[in-house]
């Protein structure tokens, strides 16, 4: 059953991260905050490169975080600040249109992607100013989905600087939407566990519509979230929209093939609904329709009847035009089996049998080959990582997020967690400098946490 949403507001005794956040606005602007928001990263357990697809993602938020304090004002500024000192301060007037630069993805334009968001849904002419610091303890680019967290945050304070009310399903699905706007053609997946995740639980995430549903997960077993220290920021390169680019190209060769009208499908996940098969016949079909040898152009144009011109402006992204051959059986098996695995993982989860754990970390292992494999997602980095991880005692072991760098989550049985902790330190942290020097960042047990929220002091 779909639990309901949990409350968008909650009352906290202040922390010193929260205090040490109110003396640097302080410090900056002279007031002090009116408000604190968070929105937290996320580890997905199974489920990935899929929820564009149309297929539901098995993650769990993390207790790293993004959190922000803010001031409204009528200065018609919206003044942006970061604690880490890396990343430089922003300001823009509320009466200016939002740009954002997709060439070249700052900090600060994941802000405005929440900004702007809030702002199209209500038609807002002239947004409250607002004063902002933000603090964050999410590794960027680690696959752990640093920038979804500060486009949650940032939506959430909008919201409520120019008092508006909306739910968490509904701010999930604009920050979805509005993050976009940074080029890379998102899922949802993220935006939506920021928004609903519940302490204590994972999720499974279901789109159109867009729903949360508990999933327990066993006792005996813990997640270790491992980062293989090799940065991935996917807005920064084209590796994320050419596997959303294949999955859409692939979805209208599966349905041209079957007689359906390919126009206005684009996801996966339509093609089934619409033959009405099961996840195994849709494998089947892949293997019976699409051939392993990469395409080109010029076939899937034949086999589409399209001209070179529809295809650039109708299949292809702005950052995905030079593309010249595509994968799209190995995609398409991946997106399947992934979403029968995400099914078959949640299952197994509700029927707590003897041989859970085993069974679910053998669905991890078999995740990553596939992410590995079929959807070549991983980086050698991540192999290894992955390869320790199950020779230092993990169930099961996978990379997370968009892959090609970033963090892998390992399932841990609870008495091997302290050795298993010490194991991959050896061997994968300590012989390597770089990696030693992050290591106290880079390897560490997550339990399920909350979603974002208000926070109001005591
Ligand atoms: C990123 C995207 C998500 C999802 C994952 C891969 O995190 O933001 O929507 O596609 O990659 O599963």
């Amino acid at each position: 059953m779909a639990s309901s949403p949990p409350k968008l507001r909650t009352v906290i005794t202040a922390n010193e991260r929260l205090l040490n956040l109110k003396r640097t606005f302080e410090e900056k602007y002279g007031e002090a905050p009116l408000l604190y928001a968070y929105a937290p990263g996320r580890v997905n357990l199974i489920g990935e490169h899929i929820d564009y697809c149309g297929y539901s993602v098995l993650p769990m938020a993390i207790e790293q975080n993004i959190l922000a304090a803010v001031s409204h004002n009528n200065s018609g500024t919206i003044s942006l600040s970061n604690t880490n000192p890396q990343y430089k301060d922003f300001s823009v007037s509320c009466s200016e249109d939002i740009f954002i630069d997709r060439e070249n993805p700052k900090w600060y334009y994941y802000f405005l992607c929440g900004v702007k968001g809030i702002q199209e849904k209500f038609g807002i002419a002239q947004l409250a100013g607002m004063s902002c610091v933000v603090d964050g303890t999410i590794p960027p680019s680690s696959g752990l989905s640093s920038s979804s967290a500060l486009v949650c945050c940032a939506g959430l304070v909008t919201m409520e600087a120019n008092q508006k009310s909306l739910s968490k399903v509904e701010l999930a699905e604009i920050c979805a939407k509005s993050e976009r706007y940074i080029g890379t053609e998102g899922g949802g997946m993220d935006q939506s566990i920021s928004f609903l995740a519940e302490n204590g639980t994972a999720k499974l995430i279901e789109f159109q519509p867009l729903r949360a549903t508990d999933v327990r997960l066993p006792d005996g077993a813990v997640f270790v979230i491992s980062n293989c220290c090799r940065e991935m920021n996917k807005a920064a390169s084209s590796h994320y929209n050419i596997r959303v680019v294949e999955c859409r190209i692939a979805t209208k060769m599966l349905a041209k093939a079957r007689g359906l009208d390919p126009s206005g499908l684009l996801k996966l996940a339509q093609v089934q609904t619409e033959l009405k098969a099961s996840l195994e016949e849709m494998l089947a079909l892949v293997d019976e329709v699409l051939h392993p040898e990469a395409y080109s152009r010029e076939e899937i144009c034949k086999a589409l009847g399209i001209s070179a011109e529809q295809f650039s402006a109708e299949l292809l992204s702005a950052n995905t035009q030079h593309l010249t051959s595509f994968k799209l059986h190995q995609r398409a098996k991946h997106v399947y089996s992934e979403a029968a695995r995400v099914l078959r993982f949640k299952s197994v989860c509700e029927s707590a049998g003897a041989d859970s754990i085993r069974t679910l970390g053998d669905l991890m292992s078999e995740s990553h080959a596939s992410c590995r494999d079929l959807y070549e997602c991983s980086c050698p980095e991540l192999d290894q990582l992955v390869d320790i991880c199950l020779k230092s005692g993990a169930v099961g072991s996978r990379l997370t997020g968009a892959g090609w760098g970033g963090c892998a989550v390992s399932m841990v049985p609870s008495e091997k967690a302290e050795s298993f902790l010490l194991a991959v330190r050896e061997s994968y942290f300590l012989p390597d400098p770089r990696r030693a020097a992050m290591e106290n960042q880079s390897l560490f047990v997550s339990k399920p946490g909350g979603g974002a929220a208000i926070l109001l002091e005591e």
